[in-house]
């Protein structure tokens, strides 16, 4: 093996966000933009040198060829060995649990989550730390600081690897472990919940379709739910990986999961139905013409998760990033957890998932997870949602009704402006920002304002603080809306305006959330001028 030092120079822009470095595919294609970013990886963790990690990604335009970049850049800086899924693929719950199980020093995922795969789309590099977890802020600034100085970088100068084949090969003095990217992640699932259960569930009668969006959990989905659980041949649709996910854009949401959420709607609809995103960490959940909000799916598993074998102890505690609503904080109330609220971005749950402070947590952005790897995961929401439909014995639409007479509905909804002026946007939060100790005891379309701030966290484990994470206005009745720019997008800036309510009347739990919270999204104009600052009438997407 020949190791090349090739000269090069800082690019700008290489922070990475709320989730890893995610760039247009172009741009990652361009010369040294990747090679950059994966050297400053190295040397924002201390060097490669000597160290095991595991690689792969959601399949999208780009993978294999950047895996095999990466690979080359790893036996270059010393990396001992590699462990990469057959055919450079992961889902990103699967690559956490592999560094976790094989006690990997780290590793990288290559994938732009739910944004749409292909030349002319998105492509992303994330580095996870060897808890499983993608890299917390102390790593993630060290590596963009790296970007910022970047002088050169060393790569092996080989023939690409043949990653299509299971066995251990080598790159110099590297090892490269090529592994079955599914099997290790479906062993664990069987570790959790009562297959049995939701076997006979599956042979019941009772109807599924898991909608994979031509992205990653497609092969998981089949070997899991179709093969080892028995569900039907075509229970799993949209499941083949395709490099540019179809066409489509694999988010599960209402707006891109449509064809599914339609048919959950229409006469012969199944009982269950679920979807995942490009890296597997999303979810959907449906049942007979009923959505899910990914709020009330995660109060609903935190009530009920002790049905599954993996939660039978019974929770440590629960957490939600502060914009997903406070159903869960019901749920923790009446059954006397502790319940964490942290910033938006997963990174932010891994000290307390590692702590044993919380065992079960979520996000309104279609995450959940455990404290069984340290990314959200979305096979495993759905196989706790089998697991629990099957021993509680009821419909979706039945487990909401009897968890709202319980808890509460917290209607939930999130708008979101997206592109929108950069400049605008951020003009729109500071003019916010500063109006924040005044807008307690002001009225906004008819409702009080109770109090406003800006959100920070101080982490309880390490005492990191995290400012600035989005302006909270709580609302007299149990109102709140909160107003955040993403930390995702790669186009303009994406305003995020999150709106929930809380009624106790069981009159209005049947209502429609848009209707319900009509007052709210009033008053959250009223309040920013968001049709002002954006010049648009309406969001693009509510989910
Ligand atoms: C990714 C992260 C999540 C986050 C979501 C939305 O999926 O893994 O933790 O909630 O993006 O982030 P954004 O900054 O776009 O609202
Ligand atoms: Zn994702």
């Amino acid at each position: 093996m020949r190791k090349l030092t090739i000269e090069t120079s800082p690019i700008e822009g290489q922070k990475p966000g709320t989730s890893g470095l995610r760039k247009k595919t172009r741009t990652f294609m361009e010369p040294h933009y990747l090679e950059n970013f994966v050297q400053s990886i190295w040397e924002g963790i201390g060097g490669v040198t000597g160290k095991t990690l595991v690689l792969g990604g959601d399949g999208r335009y780009f993978n294999d060829r950047a895996a095999q970049v990466i690979l080359r850049m790893a036996a270059a800086s010393g990396a001992a060995r590699v462990i990469v899924g057959q055919g450079a693929l992961l889902s990103t719950p699967a690559a956490s649990h592999l560094i976790r199980l094989r006690g990997a020093d780290g590793g990288i995922i290559m994938s732009a989550s739910h944004n749409p795969g292909g030349i002319d789309e998105d492509f992303g590099v994330k580095y996870n730390t060897a808890n499983g977890g993608p890299a917390p802020e102390e790593v993630t600034g060290r590596i963009f600081e790296a970007t910022k100085r970047m002088a050169r970088y060393e790569i092996a100068e080989t023939q690409d690897i043949d990653l299509s084949s299971l066995g251990t090969v080598t790159l110099g003095d590297m090892a490269v472990e090529i592994v079955d990217p599914i099997s290790d992640y479906a062993d664990l699932m069987e570790t959790l919940f009562d297959f049995g259960a939701i076997r006979a569930l599956l042979s019941s009668g009772f109807e599924m379709r898991f909608d994979a969006m031509h992205a990653i959990t497609g092969p998981y989905a089949t070997e899991v739910l179709e093969r080892r659980l028995g569900a039907p041949e075509g229970t799993v649709i949209n499941a083949v990986p395709l490099p540019d996910f179809g066409g489509g854009h694999p988010d599960p949401n209402p707006i891109w999961a449509k064809p599914l959420v339609d048919l959950m709607m229409s006469a012969g609809a199944p009982d269950f139905a679920a979807a995942s995103d490009g890296d597997g960490d999303r979810n959907m959940i449906l049942g007979r013409n009923v959505y899910v909000t990914p709020s009330d799916s995660l109060a609903v598993l935190a009530a009920n998760a002790h049905l599954a074998p993996g939660y039978a102890g019974g929770l440590k505690g629960v957490a939600r990033s502060m914009p997903t609503s406070r159903a869960l904080d019901r749920v923790a109330k009446a059954r006397g957890l502790d319940c964490y609220e942290t910033p938006t971005g997963w990174k932010f749950f891994g000290n307390l998932l590692d702590a044993g402070r919380i065992t079960l947590c979520g996000e309104e952005s279609a995450g959940t997870g455990s404290d069984h790897v340290r990314e959200k995961d979305g096979l495993w929401a759905v196989l706790l949602w089998l697991n629990i439909l099957a021993s509680r014995g009821m419909s979706v639409a039945e487990l909401l009704e009897a968890h709202w007479a319980e808890f509460g509905r917290n209607f939930y909804s999130r708008h979101d402006y997206e592109a929108v002026d950069a400049g605008e946007a951020e003009a729109m939060m500071e003019r916010l920002r500063g109006r924040l100790g005044a807008l307690a005891g002001e009225r906004a379309a008819g409702r009080v304002i109770e109090a406003a701030d800006e959100f920070a966290y101080d982490d309880p484990v390490d005492g990191s603080h995290a400012a600035a994470q989005g302006i909270r206005v709580l609302l007299e009745g149990g109102g709140r809306i909160v107003y955040r720019l993403s930390g995702t997008g790669t186009v303009g800036a994406t305003l995020r305006v999150y709106l929930e309510d809380v009624t106790e009347d069981p009159a209005r739990f049947g209502e429609d959330p848009q209707e319900a919270l009509a007052q709210i999204i009033a008053a959250a104009d009223e309040i920013a001028g968001i049709a002002k600052s954006t010049g648009r009438d309406a969001p693009d997407v509510r989910t």
